[in-house]
C-alpha cells in the first residue's frame, strides 16, 4: 500500500491538485455484505470477509482540471454511460469536499477483464477511483480511511483497498467510526488456495444495483433476521478456518454462506434470481465432486451475478477445472490466487 500513512491521518495539500493513477483488484466475498443499516453513512448490517483476486485489475487515472465544466469518465477508452458518470461524480464530490478543491476531473479507467461481467468491477473500480482521486487532490489517506471512502462508491470496494484475506467490519457505532475494512492475512498466507472462476455463457447484466436490491431483501425477506443471527458464528468459524488454512472446514462454510445468501435473495419480494441454469449446474457439479470424494474438495460461491467462484486447493485445481469446464453453458474458466491490494501507480502535481 503506497498510500499508507503511519499516522493514519489525512492532510490537505492546499491547491496541489494534479493527477494520479491507482490500481485495484476485484474481490470475492466469502461472507456476503447484503443489507445496509444506515444508507446515509453507508453502514452495513453485518461484517463481511473476502479474498482479493490476483490477475484482474482496474487502473484508474484522475486529473483535476479547472477548465472542465463537469466531470468526464472514459471507461476502457469510451465515453461511459451517464449513470456511471454520475456515480463517479458523487464520489469525486466527497473528495472535493474533503480537499477544498472545486475543479472537475477527467477520469480514465480500464479493466483488464470484461466490465459488468459479474466479476465485481464496481469493487475494483471504486477502490481505484478513491485511491486515484484522493492522491490527485493531494490528500494523504491511510488505507483504512481509503476503505471508508471507497464504500460510498460501492460497499464491496472498501475491501479491495487491501490484498489477501480482508474483513469489512460492520461496527456498532451509529456514527460509523468503527466501520472499515482491514486485512486479516496477506496474499501469501495460504499459497495453495485457488479460485476457479467459472464464467457462464450469456450471463445477464445486473438490472438493479446490489445496493438497491439488498434493501429490498432487508424489507421483504422473512429469512433476513435469521441470517443476521447466524452470521456472527459463521464469520468466526470461517476466520478460524482461514487462520488454520483448513480447507475441509472452510469450503463447507463458504457453501453454507452462499446458500444462505441465495436463500434471502430468492425469498425477497419480488424474488432476486441471479443464476442461470448453467450456474445451478455448476453448483450441483461441485456438490457431486465432494460427495464422490467423501470430503470437501471444493467450495462454491457467487455474488449478485451468474458466474461461480469455486475454491479448491492447488493439488485438485486442474482436475476440478477440467470437470467444471465441461458443464453445458460454461463459457470459460480462470484459475486465480489471492492477490495484492490497491496501489498508487503514479502521482504528479
Ligand atoms: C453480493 O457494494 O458491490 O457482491 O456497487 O451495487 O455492486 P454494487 O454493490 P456492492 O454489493 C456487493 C454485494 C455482493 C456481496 C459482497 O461482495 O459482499
Amino acid at each position: 500500500m503506497s498510500l499508507g500513512s503511519a499516522r493514519g491521518s489525512e492532510a490537505v495539500a492546499g491547491d496541489a491538485a494534479g493527477r494520479a493513477t491507482y490500481e485495484a483488484a476485484p474481490n470475492i466475498a466469502l461472507v456476503k455484505y447484503w443489507g445496509v443499516r444506515d444508507e446515509r453513512l453507508g453502514l452495513p448490517y453485518n461484517s463481511s470477509v473476502s479474498v482479493t483476486l490476483d490477475g484482474l485489475r482496474t487502473v484508474t487515472t484522475v486529473a483535476f482540471d479547472a477548465s472542465l465544466d463537469r466531470d468526464e469518465l472514459l471507461l476502457n477508452g469510451r465515453k461511459a454511460p451517464e449513470k456511471a458518470r454520475r456515480s463517479v461524480s458523487a464520489l469525486l464530490d466527497r473528495v472535493r469536499a474533503r480537499s477544498g478543491l472545486t475543479a472537475h476531473a477527467r477520469v480514465r479507467t480500464r479493466n483488464n477483464f470484461p466490465t459488468a461481467s459479474g466479476l465485481a468491477s464496481s469493487a475494483s473500480g471504486f477502490a481505484a477511483l478513491a485511491g486515484a482521486a484522493t492522491a490527485a487532490a493531494g490528500l494523504e489517506l491511510s488505507p483504512r480511511a481509503l476503505s471508508k471512502l471507497a464504500r460510498f462508491g460501492s460497499g464491496s470496494a472498501s475491501r479491495s483497498v487491501f490484498g489477501g484475506f480482508v474483513e469489512w467490519r460492520a461496527g456498532r457505532r451509529p456514527d460509523g467510526r468503527d466501520c472499515y475494512a482491514r486485512p486479516l492475512f496477506g496474499p501469501q498466507h495460504w499459497p495453495e488456495l485457488r479460485d476457479v472462476v467459472v464464467l457462464i455463457e450469456g450471463a445477464p447484466e445486473k438490472a438493479v444495483r446490489s445496493a438497491v436490491a439488498m434493501q429490498a431483501t432487508v424489507r421483504t425477506s422473512p429469512r433476513f433476521a435469521a441470517r443476521q443471527r447466524a452470521l456472527p458464528g459463521r464469520l468466526a468459524a470461517l476466520k478460524r478456518a482461514i487462520a488454520g488454512r483448513d480447507a475441509e472446514a472452510l469450503f463447507p462454510l463458504v457453501m453454507e454462506e452462499c446458500d444462505d445468501f441465495r436463500d434471502v435473495c430468492e425469498t425477497t419480494r419480488p424474488p432476486l434470481d441471479y443464476l442461470t441454469p448453467a450456474s445451478r449446474a455448476v453448483l450441483e457439479e461441485v456438490r457431486r465432486v465432494n460427495l464422490e470424494a467423501g470430503r470437501a474438495v471444493a467450495g462454491y460461491t457467487h455474488d449478485a451475478g451468474a458466474h461461480v467462484h469455486v475454491f479448491v486447493l492447488e493439488r485438485d485445481a486442474a482436475r476440478l477445472r477440467r470437470r467444471l469446464a465441461q458443464v453445458p453453458g460454461v463459457a470459460r474458466t480462470l484459475l486465480l490466487r489471492a492477490g495484492p491490494g490497491g496501489r498508487l501507480v503514479r502521482r504528479s502535481a
